[in-house]
């Protein structure tokens, strides 16, 4: 590729993920997404809750059960001369790290709120990881074929609790049976809503104009008049959207509409490739790696297991920050100082995997991972960077690991040991005893773990109360201060998955006290990979 095309190619992408509180619409808007990008042919046959061909491992089978959304997927489809790389993000709050390290590999963020319910917990704490990096934010209000809150209100919930700018860009005609379809604020353009067109693309039917005679035969002409004086009263409450507010994360365009009915999304994606950023430069050790950089460099953000069930394999999952992956290429391995030859990269076109032949910066490439990689690795072609701001989050809850058959051992570390370097769960061994202690941010990763020990390694186990109260990873300068320490500490010093120093505190008093007794050494609740 010529250095003009590659950078063309890259200006091209639009790599974002979905935020939203559980049950907001997240799966069916994307499901039309895919349908608008011609990914997919009939909506209906993405994942999902009731559907969904997924939903054939037992691993999946818990997500069914309990309808969320565990897994994180990576969707790409092309749309009006751009490609639309779509990372899926899991909605339950209990995967809140594996979303968190989502969201370091997007360029941008859509965040889906239910229209009747208006900002929920989840999307509040979203939000707050949204704002660590600015993520620039478009906004869709769902649901507009029920009855729903009143929007202006729902948008000064945005603006007072998400402290954000709202700029609407389509505004709803009417909702519930009444629902008629959005108006265009910055076109003067109705968009009119034929209902049934749920799980095909919607026919496209305008009407340019708020105040032209097509307008009022359609809606009528007191209608007509009522939304005009909504519009003023909304133009009013709200901003003008600009797009360095927006590509700042200080202003977010709003759109109206239904998901299910597949109606207002198409609206918003023919803004969203034009406005959402291209990929952006990403912060290293060493320098920003701007995305136009020929040389290739990438990083890990998700490693997961059993994406088929028939193969049984692990993939990571790699963003591409500059340059070009081509087929069989080499690169380095920057952690374990090797360079590896990737003949096999996959990627999840339409849900489907197939063998990339090529992928630029922005693109997301899975690498079939036998037990090197690990998250936050940093991929070159020969630089040693590390690409940084990827973390791992001190656990707050534990339990001690027992096997029902101990002569499962072996298999058992070696699952733990695969799960942890998934992120699925945290493990933890003492310096001082046999013990497997495992951390999980949510009560559910426990269960998760102990279905995928039973499905995948064939390991019963059980779990026991153990008295921790938190972690923190360990770090000192001075090594013989740090010899010190782990002699007069041992008893609650662990060694990670990821063969890093910990401190296991018993209780929030016992850190504290130990803190204080070793002003030196370094008690980190977050670890870079
Ligand atoms: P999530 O991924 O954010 O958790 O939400 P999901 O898309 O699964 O949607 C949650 C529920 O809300 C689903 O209903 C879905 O059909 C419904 N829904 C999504 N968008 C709209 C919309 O625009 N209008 C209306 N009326 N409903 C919408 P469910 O009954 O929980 O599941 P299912 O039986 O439809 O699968």
């Amino acid at each position: 590729m010529s250095k003009s095309a590659f950078t063309e190619e890259v200006g091209q992408r639009r790599t974002f993920g979905i935020i939203s509180h559980p049950d907001a619409g997240k799966t069916t808007i994307t499901e039309k997404l895919l349908l608008l990008g011609n990914a997919i042919q009939l909506a209906g046959t993405v994942k999902g809750k009731k559907t969904g061909r997924m939903a054939t491992s037992d691993w999946m089978q818990m997500e069914q059960e309990r309808g969320i959304s565990i897994t994180t997927s990576v969707m790409q489809f092309p749309y009006k001369g751009r490609m639309v790389n779509l990372l899926d993000t899991p909605g339950h709050e209990d995967f809140s790290e594996d979303t968190y390290r989502t969201l370091t590999a997007v360029d941008s963020v859509l965040m889906v709120i239910d229209g009747a319910k208006g900002v929920e917990d989840r999307t509040i704490k979203l939000m707050e990881v949204c704002r660590l990096r600015d993520t620039p934010i478009f906004t869709f209000i769902n649901k507009m074929d029920r009855e729903v809150r009143d929007h202006i209100e729902v948008m000064d919930e945005i603006e007072t609790i998400l402290k954000i700018k709202c700029a609407p860009v389509t505004w709803p005609i009417g909702m519930g049976k009444a629902f008629k379809g959005v108006y265009n604020l910055i076109t003067d353009t109705i968009h009119v809503f034929t209902p049934g067109q749920g799980s095909v693309v919607p026919d496209d039917i305008q009407i340019q104009g708020l105040q032209s005679p097509e307008a009022a035969a359609l809606l009528g002409a007191e209608l007509v008049a009522e939304l005009t004086d909504e519009i003023e009263l909304v133009q009013g409450a709200s901003h003008e959207f600009d797009l360095d507010e927006y590509r700042r994360g200080e202003l977010t365009p709003v759109f109206f509409g239904t998901a299910l009915a597949n109606f207002g999304v198409r609206e918003m994606l023919d803004y969203f490739v034009e406005w959402a950023p291209a990929p952006l430069p990403r912060e290293t050790d060493a320098r920003p790696v701007p995305p136009t950089e020929e040389k290739f460099s990438g990083f890990i953000f998700k490693i997961q297991a059993n994406m088929d069930p028939k193969h049984r394999d692990r993939i990571a999952f790699m963003r591409i920050c500059s340059g070009t992956y081509t087929k069989g290429m080499k690169m380095q391995h920057v952690r374990i100082g090797k360079d590896i030859r990737i003949a096999d990269a996959v990627t999840f076109l339409a849900g489907d995997r197939s063998h990339v032949e090529e992928a630029v910066s922005g693109d997301i490439i899975g690498l079939h991972n036998h037990g090197t990689i690990q998250i936050g690795d940093t991929f070159t072609e020969g630089e040693a960077l590390r690409f940084t701001g990827i973390p791992h989050f001190a656990p707050e809850l534990f339990k001690r690991v027992r096997l029902k058959d101990p002569l499962k051992m072996k298999q058992l570390q070696k699952g733990l040991q695969q799960l942890s370097e998934e992120g699925a769960t945290q493990l933890f061994m003492p310096l001082n005893n046999n013990d497997l202690i495992l951390g999980a941010v949510g009560v559910l990763q426990f269960d998760v773990v102990q279905q995928r020990l039973r499905d995948e390694y064939k390991v019963e186990c059980i779990y026991e109360p153990v008295s921790v109260h938190t972690a923190r990873w360990v770090y000192c300068n001075d090594h013989k201060m740090l010899e010190d320490f782990k002699r007069k500490a041992a008893e609650n010093l662990a060694i990670d998955g990821g063969g890093h120093l910990t401190y296991i505190a018993p209780t929030r008093v016992n850190l504290s006290l130990t803190q204080e007794r070793w002003p030196d050494v370094q008690f980190s609740a977050t670890r870079e990979h």
